[in-house]
């Protein structure tokens, strides 16, 4: 059994660490990316406040054509979209791009895509690994403005943990 309990009280970075190390310790010897997929968002929602979704998207083969799109990964939360094309919504935009989205205001993002209704502020991380996009760390909040400058450092610190580990 594992046993994380963040404390409640704690700063972000603190909150960060502790993430990154029980993340590190589940993921360090395990070779199945969904296992660590899996892990990883669930240690998302149990240390971070105030989100109602927590989860991957992966760079995959697209259904029709001879392209890539992001396909749903393991999360935590409302049953989600599917695929996504690169490009479109907060998820696609990271992927796209290669840079963090940090999205004060759902509703402002052009495209931004409402899996859940509930989501008013967003973080999408791209997870990289020899300079290409394999996936993205997406953490949703129902609180406009959640996420910070610090929540962005510490996930795409997180995203470099794991990019040779799902
Ligand atoms: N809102 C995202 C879609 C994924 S869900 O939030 C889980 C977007 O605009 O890309």
């Amino acid at each position: 059994m594992y046993d994380f309990r963040p404390d409640a009280a704690q700063a972000p970075a603190e909150r960060y660490r502790e993430l990154l190390g029980a993340a590190d310790a589940l993921t360090a010897d395990e070779p199945d990316a969904v296992a660590n997929m899996a892990n990883v968002a669930a240690l998302l929602w149990e240390f971070l406040p105030d989100l109602n979704w927590a989860g991957f998207y992966r760079i995959a083969p697209a259904k029709r054509e001879n392209a890539s799109e992001l396909v749903l990964g393991p999360f935590v939360g409302r049953p989600a979209c599917i695929r996504i094309p690169l490009g479109s919504g907060v998820c696609g935009a990271a992927a796209q791009s290669g840079a963090t989205q940090l999205v004060a205001d759902v509703n402002a993002f052009p495209g931004h895509i409402a899996c859940d209704a509930a989501s008013r502020s967003e973080l999408v991380v791209p997870v990289l690994r020899d300079g290409q996009v394999i996936a993205v760390i997406d953490c949703d909040s129902p609180s406009p403005a959640r996420f910070s400058q610090v929540d962005a450092e510490g996930i795409e610190a997180l995203a470099a943990l794991l990019a040779t580990r799902i």
